[in-house]
């Protein structure tokens, strides 16, 4: 039982010097949520872990990648399974480490911004955090090497200030 909200602490990893086990872990936990398993979503180079205690309650994962839009290349932060354990959902964990996430991007990469594909109804909650939806379409590449187009549900953070750019954008690979 979740008996006191603050009682978590976050943890900001590289994801390759994570213990195998905990990574699969983290999949079988997190990204399943998506339906999404190893090897068909992009590899993560970031993982912010929440925790209590021992019990791990709480993840995000952050790709870097260069992107295009409009055909010019632009750094960006993929963030992949955000997720917070059930009971602990509503308790200000989402976004603590959606805030850790912005730190994450400004301080340890080069990233111009943040990019994600949203949940039709978690919009309102990026969009608190001051996530931007975006119109334009994507393509990325999935798992089975087919090339998918989406036009919607797309959101972006500017970390550096730059406001994001016109254009299609080519993920230039696997989904985060
Ligand atoms: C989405 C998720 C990560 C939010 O985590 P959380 O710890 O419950 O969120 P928080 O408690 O930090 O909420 C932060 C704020 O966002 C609001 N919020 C939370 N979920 C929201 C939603 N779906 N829509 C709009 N606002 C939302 C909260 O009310 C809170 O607002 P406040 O600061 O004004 O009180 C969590 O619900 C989750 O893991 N869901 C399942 C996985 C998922 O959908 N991940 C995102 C995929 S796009």
């Amino acid at each position: 039982m979740v008996t006191d909200p603050l009682d978590f602490h976050l943890a900001v990893e590289r994801a390759e010097q994570l213990p195998r086990p905990l990574t699969e872990s983290i999949f079988r936990r997190f990204y399943a949520e998506f339906g999404l398993e190893e090897g068909k979503t992009a590899r993560a180079d970031w993982r912010i872990l929440a925790w209590s205690g021992e019990a791990l309650v709480g993840h995000v994962g952050i790709v870097e990648r260069t992107i295009t839009v409009g055909g010019n290349p632009y750094e960006v932060g993929g963030i992949a399974a955000l997720v917070v354990q059930a009971e602990w959902r509503g308790r200000g964990l989402g976004r603590a480490l959606m805030l850790c996430v912005e730190d994450v991007l400004h301080d340890e990469t080069a990233a111009a911004y943040g990019h994600l594909i949203c949940e039709p109804d978690r919009v309102g909650f990026y969009a608190g955090l001051g996530w931007q939806e975006i119109g334009a379409p994507m393509v990325f590449t999935a798992w089975d090497g087919q090339q998918i187009t989406i036009g919607h549900r797309i959101m972006i953070l500017p970390i550096r200030g730059e406001p994001w750019p016109d254009g299609p954008i080519d993920a230039n690979g696997l989904m985060w």
